[in-house]
């Protein structure tokens, strides 16, 4: 038996609801076929977009959409994406996959998809291949109220007269490796550069420098004490990776995986420490905007056609909840987080194809973990009489009269029992359980069995303990006094 203690009202900070964001790049089936059917399909559409994808997306409140990439955002002129005549160009990963990019998916068309899910925009800026005044120039085209600039009258008469809602702004990608494998310090001189235009444009957003690769901290010590206070995040991307087959993988490689999952922890403090170390903890926040599992390509429906299209199992949906769990006890730290990617690719949320279209056990994750967005997280601490120490993974949140309490058992092999007790809080005796869980940790939804993995929601007595399955996931809703 484990004990859960819920400590309140020792609070840990706002969660940030940007925790809880995503991310589609135009890359491999993510755009073009995943979200993006076009409006002739026979799929049911809304102005393009997969209709399938706009009502279960909507649905888990997504609070932002990072686009149009990673890497493919160090190759994108904004202006091809605009008007009626697209140029087809060299899409960034064309070289793996050989295709190229039709841009029918542009500013407009994506942000028209951000306004019918009802999430907020995160663009990336291209600071390898263009100009600072073309960046200001794309946000000059999005931001300008009506009719106050010649940009802003192209935007009018191309559809959209008010100001596009795009308040995170991303300098760059990936700049120590595929965003123009630069120095640190060059970087850092290059990004107040373009962030003094951006900035000039409009003080409303928040820009976010380029931050470092999971453990590669020679680049936030080369960085941060270089950037100035236009930039207020620090992206940093973590893939926990692979550990053997995303399919029928051991139970030594689920353990694997777990532990390479909880290295997010590690990289978060580390990142921390430096900025601390410069004391600029007040103004420079972590912006996680790239995370996930990334396994061997093939096992999507697709069967490797889409580049990085993976099938997502109940692991990947446990490392969701571990990994959203670590960003709600560190909301202190962190300003957002985008998992990779939105659909048919690394980590996704939905697979698509044809006129199918799906939700992987990850999707229910957000789903079940929506209630900690704006919610206040606190204290928690689970003592354990029998066995290893890290198998429970927890985090809670108090919004209002309500606390929620969400929990990933990390092992594979057995079920833990978990009484819980609030310390400095009444708890009501009656709660709700969400609990998402598969006898074998391998299961998975495909078109064929698209609801092999579902959450079943039940009354849950506080008063008795919570039987947590093995690789399951658990979030508790209870009212407080
Ligand atoms: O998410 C896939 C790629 O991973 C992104 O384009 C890049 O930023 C990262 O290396």
């Amino acid at each position: 038996m484990k004990k859960l203690y819920l400590i309140y009202p020792k609070k840990k900070g706002t969660i940030a609801p940007e925790i809880y964001g995503h991310f589609s790049e135009h890359i491999g089936g993510v755009i073009y076929d995943g979200i993006w059917v076009g409006k002739d399909s026979k799929v049911p559409n809304i102005r393009g977009f997969r209709k399938d994808i706009i009502d279960k997306f909507k649905a888990i409140n997504p609070p932002v959409l990072r686009w149009p990439g990673g890497c493919y955002a160090e190759v994108y002129d904004w202006r091809d994406g605009i008007g009626d005549n697209r140029p087809t160009r060299i899409n960034w990963w064309s070289y793996r996959d050989g295709r190229n990019e039709p841009n029918e998916v542009g500013t407009h068309e994506f942000m028209d998809f951000c306004e019918l899910v009802g999430t907020k925009a995160y663009f990336a800026a291209n600071l390898t291949a263009m100009t600072p005044m073309h960046i200001r120039n794309w946000m000059d085209y999005c931001l300008s109220p009506r009719g106050s600039t010649t940009l802003a009258i192209e935007r009018e008469k191309n559809g959209h007269p008010e100001p596009f809602d795009i308040p995170y702004w991303g300098v760059g990608n990936e700049n120590w490796g595929g965003g123009g494998n630069m120095r640190p310090e060059f970087y850092a001189d290059e990004c107040r550069r373009y962030a003094t235009l951006m900035h000039n444009v409009s003080h409303d957003v928040e820009l976010y420098a380029c931050g470092s690769d999971s453990t590669k901290y020679e680049w936030t010590h080369g960085t941060v004490p270089n950037l100035d206070d236009k930039t207020t995040g620090f992206s940093m991307h973590y893939y926990c990776g692979r550990a053997g087959d995303p399919l029928t993988f051991t139970n030594e490689e689920w353990e694997l995986m777990m532990v390479k999952a909880q290295k997010m922890e590690e990289i978060i403090l580390r990142n921390w420490n430096i900025i601390c170390a410069h004391g600029k903890q007040d103004e420079l926040k972590l912006v996680v905007d790239e995370w996930g599992c990334w396994h061997p390509d093939g096992s999507g429906p697709s069967k490797g056609y889409n580049l990085f299209e993976q099938q997502s199992t109940m692991r990947d949906a446990v490392v969701s909840a571990l990994t959203l769990n670590i960003f709600n006890n560190h909301c202190d730290k962190i300003r957002m987080a985008n998992v990779a990617q939105l659909c048919n690719n690394l980590h996704a949320l939905f697979l698509a194809g044809g006129e199918i279209c799906i939700v992987t056990p990850t999707y229910h994750v957000f789903d079940m973990y929506k209630g900690h967005q704006g919610a206040e997280a606190i204290e928690t601490v689970v003592t354990n009489n029998d066995d290893f120490a890290n198998s429970i993974s927890v985090s809670a949140s108090v919004n209002g009269g309500k606390m929620l309490v969400t929990l990933g058992n990390l092992s594979c092999t057995e079920d833990a029992e978990i009484s819980l007790e609030g310390i400095g809080v009444e708890l009501s005796s009656k709660g709700k359980v969400t609990i998402l869980a598969h006898e074998d940790m391998h299961a998975h939804n495909t078109f064929e069995d698209p609801e092999t993995v579902a959450p079943i929601t039940t009354d849950f007595d506080i008063s008795k303990p919570l039987i947590l399955p093995k690789a399951g996931i658990a979030a508790i809703e209870i009212e407080i006094e």
